[in-house]
């Protein structure tokens, strides 16, 4: 059972999924795709086994999950909640014939239906940020990882140059919903968007959040001047308590 909290969520990108892809490509001038293939790029080694598995958490209508798909041979699985966003995302599979390479499932995020240790690779984007609890997602993706198995995290994070952090803030408060309104109509989803990315954990504090959820060679590097940015870990064991 999801919380009402997740349930409105859930609801939210539902909502906007028609115009999701459209969106994502205009308001970052089509920069999200470059970020797409530099997450998926981190996932070069399992990838390019056919022996290993992957997950792309959150997946949406698949974006990501087509960057991974032309990494390499590794089989694929795609996981969101949103039923409609996973329908546009079997569309796109279907018109790429990947339906059999790429496994699209839909399941909450914080109780995924896949035993312990069975991926080699995890990627999410922008989907940490929109967990209830992001402590218990990155908990669940240890999980589900094997060990020594690599996960990879691409969210909006803090520009670290000063004035470009307060015109990408005047962007992001001023312009974009505005623009994510008359497009979508669904003006609160891109309010949401502005103060989930406030409330979002900076680049040092998800490295914190990575590794006390037990990975190790916790790393991250800035998209677009922070704008966005990559981190990364291996699955370890869990420090003692
Ligand atoms: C901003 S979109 C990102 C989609 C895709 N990864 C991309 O790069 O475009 C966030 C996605 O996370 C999904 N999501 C949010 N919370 C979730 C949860 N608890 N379990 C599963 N999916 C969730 C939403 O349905 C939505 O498709």
């Amino acid at each position: 059972m999801l919380s009402p909290q997740a349930s409105q969520i859930r609801e939210m990108f539902s909502l906007i999924a028609p115009r999701y892809d459209l969106l994502n490509h205009l308001l970052s001038l089509n920069v999200d795709r470059r970020w797409r293939r530099q997450a998926a790029s981190l996932l070069a080694d399992p990838l390019q086994d056919r022996q290993a598995l992957c997950l792309d958490l959150c997946c949406g209508t698949g974006d990501l999950l087509l960057e991974m798909v032309k990494r390499g041979c590794a089989p694929i699985v795609g996981s969101d909640f949103s039923h409609p966003m996973l329908k546009l995302g079997r569309q796109k599979l279907a018109s790429r014939r990947l339906q059999r390479r790429v496994q699209l499932l839909e399941a909450d995020a914080l109780r995924l239906p896949f035993p312990a240790n069975t991926f080699d690779g995890l990627a999410v984007a922008f989907g940490l940020r929109n967990l209830e609890n992001w402590a218990d997602g990155l908990e669940e993706m240890w999980r589900v990882l094997k060990p020594q198995g690599r996960v990879v995290v691409l969210e909006f994070s803090r520009p670290s140059h000063p004035v470009f952090n307060w015109l990408f803030q005047l962007y992001f408060q001023r312009v974009l919903p505005g623009i994510g309104k008359r497009v979508s109509g669904h003006g609160s989803a891109y309010r949401y968007l502005h103060d989930s990315v406030q409330e979002f954990p900076d680049q040092a504090q998800l490295c914190r959040l990575l590794t006390e959820a037990g990975f190790a060679e916790v790393s991250f590097r800035n998209l677009s001047g922070g704008i966005a940015a990559l981190h990364w870990g291996v699955k370890n064991r869990r420090p003692a308590a």
